[in-house]
């Protein structure tokens, strides 16, 4: 079901009322990634350059419904105004009688930044009041916002019922590259999923399972599985509630017939550090009160064995802790065997986008989502509200 997008809109003299995700972080009072305002310059610039006035809206950060001074959003509008150089107009409202005089006074081209929309209570309760005064914003509804939409609140879903309501660049970017796989992928479809623990990606591994020809497994995640086949892991970290699920996926992975990789080797220290004592053993080597930090270099090239012939791979999660340098290789593997398969690659969100960016690979990957909730959603293989409510292509 592909989505309407701006493409489909006439733009002349019409304001885009457009949520955009510019949930950045900030470091000591700076941006320290931008990627995401970068990423929401293609749909900025067909609005603008298609004669549209350009009202932007956004979270940033967890306010809990109420004004935090250091995440309004001006920082960012200034930011996007170097981007885009050009000016770009905040207001330090959401909505209301100011912002609707500030986007009554907007030209063709103009671009004009709302507050942040979480300091106003009714927007996590997706409130009709507040969806209401945000329609009286725009003409046309855009959401832009993809790493968002697994948030039912009035700026990414309520507005929708309340005008057109279309796709922008970056939301349809990511629904090709992510949602369109999961449908019909082309084979073969290999998934990687790391990160500490299986508790948080139970629902991803259990859906993947249904779609995915091989699943390899790293990370913290990993040691759970290897104990619930038996290995003694030291002091690494298992969940230990979590074995029978471990189990049931084991066996769901075999009656399924899809390859559920697990480590061969690992890369164990004595302690939680850098500068730690470090060796690569086997599953059955751990010694006693030393921990996996790391797939070891046999899992590093089965797993790169089997990424490489894939005509579709999507990889979330870190192989192992890649921020100490010596526990980095495995997921450093991953990122280069992602950017050498010549297939479709995507990765999906937080730690595997900073490695394939420390490494310098990021452009050798075909699709790096903005997404971190909202991407595990879409693996989940549930519907995301903000999308859901976008107008389909007749
Ligand atoms: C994100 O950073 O994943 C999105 O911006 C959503 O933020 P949230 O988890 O605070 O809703």
């Amino acid at each position: 079901m592909a989505k309407q997008t701006i493409r489909d809109i006439d733009w002349r003299d019409r304001r885009a009322l457009v949520r955009v995700d510019f949930n950045v972080p900030f470091d000591g009072g700076t941006i320290s990634d931008d990627t995401r305002i970068r990423a929401a310059l293609p749909t900025i610039r067909y609005l603008r350059e298609h004669g549209a006035a350009v009202v932007l809206m956004s979270h940033l950060g967890r306010p809990k419904n109420t004004v935090v001074e250091r995440l309004r959003l001006a920082p960012v509008a200034a930011h996007l105004a170097g981007l885009l150089g050009t000016p770009v107009q905040t207001i330090g409202v959401t909505s209301g009688p100011l912002a609707e005089a500030a986007v009554a006074a907007l030209a063709p081209g103009d671009v004009l930044v709302l507050e942040n929309t979480r300091f106003d209570a009714r927007e996590e309760a997706n409130d009709a009041t507040l969806a209401a005064e945000l329609a009286r914003l725009g003409d046309v509804f855009v959401n832009d916002a993809f790493g968002a939409a697994h948030r039912a609140h009035a700026s990414t879903a309520g507005v929708a019922h309340l005008l057109p309501a279309v796709a922008g660049l970056l939301m349809e970017a990511e629904l090709a590259a992510l949602a369109g796989p999961l449908e019909a992928p082309e084979r073969p479809f290999v998934t990687i999923i790391g990160g500490a623990k299986i508790s948080d990606k139970i629902g991803v591994i259990e859906h993947l399972l249904q779609t995915v020809d091989a699943l390899l497994i790293g990370g913290g995640m990993a040691n759970t599985f290897l104990l619930a086949q038996g290995y003694a892991l030291g002091a690494s970290l298992v969940e230990p509630d979590a074995v029978g699920v471990a189990r049931r996926l084991l066996d769901l992975a075999a009656a399924r017939g899809v390859a559920l990789h697990l480590p061969s080797d690992l890369v164990v220290a004595d302690r939680f550090a850098a500068d730690a004592a470090s060796r690569v053993v086997p599953l059955d080597g751990v010694p006693d009160g030393w921990m996996a930090l790391d797939i070891g270099p046999a899992t590093a090239a089965a797993y790169t064995a089997t990424i490489l012939p894939a005509r579709t791979v999507i990889w979330n999660g870190p192989m192992g802790v890649f921020e100490l340098a010596p526990f980095a290789a495995g997921t450093r593997a991953i990122a280069r065997a992602l950017a050498d398969c010549p297939g479709l690659t995507v990765i999906g969100g937080g730690d595997s986008v900073a490695a394939v960016e420390q490494m310098g690979l990021a452009d050798r990957i075909r699709h790096i989502s903005t997404g971190g909730g909202a991407t595990l959603e879409l693996l989940e293989g549930k519907t995301l509200p903000g999308v859901a409510v976008l107008a389909e292509r007749p």
